[in-house]
């Protein structure tokens, strides 16, 4: 594989034991500045780990992650945020009571060091830092089309909306790498492909690189430049979507044969 230029995320020689199992296995990749970059495999391959390993969740039992040329391996998860790392989650990690903008809103407490989000709302101090996030937010709304549902609280919404209103709330922390984990599980045709158009106008407008996880299998090819295979822990082919694709290993271990 050639070596990633200017590489935004390096993972190198990661592996990760739970509970004395190997659930990684001596990973290494990297993510390049505005590439869109997809982690595939088998449920149970270890890709949601692996992101728990890049965001802080879990250290690494050996290997090294580096963001931007940093060493963060022993870095808790805000501090990782501060250093430019956001995520969605599998299964949604939003207020569900609370509006969409106010979601979005939230996301912005990892750059607004020792302050509470709640307190600053509440401050009348704050109102015009109150106002600034609020516009902030409405643009990153508008980006995701998700500006005429900004008052409706989250749980009144469809699935594939909350997916939205998670990446927006991620944007807000103004990441350089956005991580992804499934975002097009559970929408229909029409909404994954709306979906990819979204996410390629978010990676444009914020120059963001994206480490994107996720089994709708035409959805990674049209939007990645380059993929890792994974199964069981281990990676098994890494490259462009087309060469990954058609790789007699990846059809075996996930693809399946074409019918
Ligand atoms: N906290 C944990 N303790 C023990 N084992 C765990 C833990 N978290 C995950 N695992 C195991 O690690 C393996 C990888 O799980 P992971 O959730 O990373 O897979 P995945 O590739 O994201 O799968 P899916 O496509 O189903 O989301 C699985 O065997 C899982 O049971
Ligand atoms: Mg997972």
């Amino acid at each position: 594989m050639d070596p990633v230029m200017d590489p935004v995320l390096e993972v190198q020689g990661v592996s990760l034991s739970l509970g004395g199992l190997t659930i990684l296995d001596d990973l290494s990749f990297a993510v390049g500045r505005g590439e869109v970059c997809a982690l595939i495999g088998p449920n149970g391959a270890g890709k949601t780990s692996l992101f728990n390993c890049v965001s802080g969740v879990y250290r690494p039992s050996a290997g090294r992650i580096s963001i931007a040329g940093h060493d963060v391996t022993g870095l808790k998860p805000h501090e990782r945020a501060r250093r430019g790392v956001a995520r969605t989650f599998q299964n949604l990690g939003l207020f569900p009571s609370l509006s969409v903008r106010a979601n979005a809103m939230a996301g912005a407490h990892t750059r607004l060091h020792a302050r509470l989000l709640p307190e600053m709302l509440a401050a009348p101090w704050a109102r015009a830092e109150e106002r600034a996030l609020q516009e902030e937010a409405d643009l990153v709304l508008d980006a995701l089309d998700l500006g005429a549902v900004a008052d409706t609280a989250v749980t009144a919404l469809p699935f594939g909306t909350q997916k939205r209103v998670e990446i927006a709330r991620a944007l807000m922390a103004r990441p350089a790498l956005l991580m992804l984990d499934e975002p097009a599980n559970g929408l229909s045709d029409g909404e994954v492909d709306e979906l990819a158009h979204v996410v390629r106008g978010i990676r444009d407008r914020y120059d963001l690189s994206i480490l994107l996880v996720e089994h709708h299998i035409g959805f990674v090819t049209g939007l990645s430049q380059h993929v890792v295979v994974m199964d069981v822990g281990r990676q098994i082919a890494a490259g462009t979507p087309a060469a990954v694709t058609t790789d007699p290993n990846v059809v075996r271990a996930y693809l399946g044969d074409p019918l």
